[in-house]
């Protein structure tokens, strides 16, 4: 049987670690990080998402505002929020939870965030000093892969790593981070995306296999090799009736069968999601103490 990678675990060490440090910082009369998310519209997903954020910043004893407008916002008024967040003092970090309505540019929407407040580290710039190797905000979800392959110990150097999907929050940055001159990182990088043919070619080659695409079951035994480590970032809600939410999530993976050949996985529920959630905090307490810019 694979080792379990339970991120559900490592996030409440990340988590108690944070908690622990908050409780130092206050005790010494120093600002507790504060947190703030703007949420548009009323996406079921979207809205447990933010919740959970807000949630996970009690729990450390960060501070945490939320701004929720009707999906009849303008552009215009969007980045008027935008701008009141990037000059509140007491704010250090905040996010634009994705995604917005049509109407709205997103990428015009990200860019007006000050990069020295952008925790979800998908401003042109914090991509761009990821890219080269500089202090960044990493968006949380790539956080999230690289602190599971980093307290599991798994090896990254001269491996062969297959990524899958190649979005902007989590293949494309996912693909820079691996193939970094950094643990981990060193790794030979293969991104494949919706256009890539046979994509059973490349996934059979890989050694670490990194699959963020949204298809439940995209991945099958026979698209893997003995020993892989999976890393399934899909999270997809099917719906489930035996569920008390009347919907389960999925990941990408077809886990039980890949499971038998894989020397590491992912859990989906309890995988890269908490991770992720973890990621944002991290972010948070380095906007809080200053120490990316
Ligand atoms: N929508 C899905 N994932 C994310 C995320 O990590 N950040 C934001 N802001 N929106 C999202």
């Amino acid at each position: 049987m694979p080792i379990l990678l339970d991120g559900k675990k490592l996030a409440s060490e990340i988590k108690e670690e944070l908690k622990n440090k908050t409780i130092q910082l206050k005790s010494a009369g120093g600002k507790v990080p504060h947190l703030s998310a703007i949420l548009v519209g009323t996406d079921g997903a979207s809205q447990t998402y933010v919740n959970a954020k807000v949630k996970d910043c009690e729990e450390v004893g960060f501070e945490s505002s939320k701004f929720v407008f009707d999906d009849t916002i303008t552009e215009e008024e969007l980045l008027h929020e935008v701008d009141k967040l990037n000059n509140d003092d007491r704010v250090d970090g905040f996010i634009v939870q994705l995604p917005l309505p049509k109407h709205i540019n997103v990428d015009k929407v990200l860019s007006a965030i000050k990069p020295e407040k952008d925790v979800d580290g998908f401003h042109p710039v914090n991509f761009g000093r990821m890219a080269s190797n500089l202090p960044a905000y990493i968006p949380a979800t790539p956080y999230g892969v690289m602190e599971l392959l980093k307290r599991y110990d798994i090896p990254t150097r001269g491996k062969h790593c297959v990524v899958v999907g190649r979005s902007h929050i989590v293949g494309s940055p996912v693909s820079i981070l691996m193939g970094s001159a950094n643990y981990p990182g060193d790794a030979t990088v293969t991104l494949t995306h919706r256009f890539t043919e046979n994509l059973e070619h490349y996934t059979k080659q890989a050694d670490i296999l990194i699959v963020a695409v949204g298809k439940p079951g995209l991945i099958t035994a026979d698209m893997v090799k003995e020993g892989v480590v999976v890393i399934d970032v899909g999270t997809t809600r099917v719906a489930d009736a035996t569920k008390k939410a009347g919907f389960a999530l999925k990941g990408d993976v077809l886990f039980e069968t890949v499971a038998e050949k894989a020397s590491h996985i992912t859990p989906v529920p309890g995988g890269v999601g908490p991770m992720t959630r973890a990621g944002l905090l991290m972010n948070t307490w380095l906007a809080a103490k200053n120490e990316i810019y």
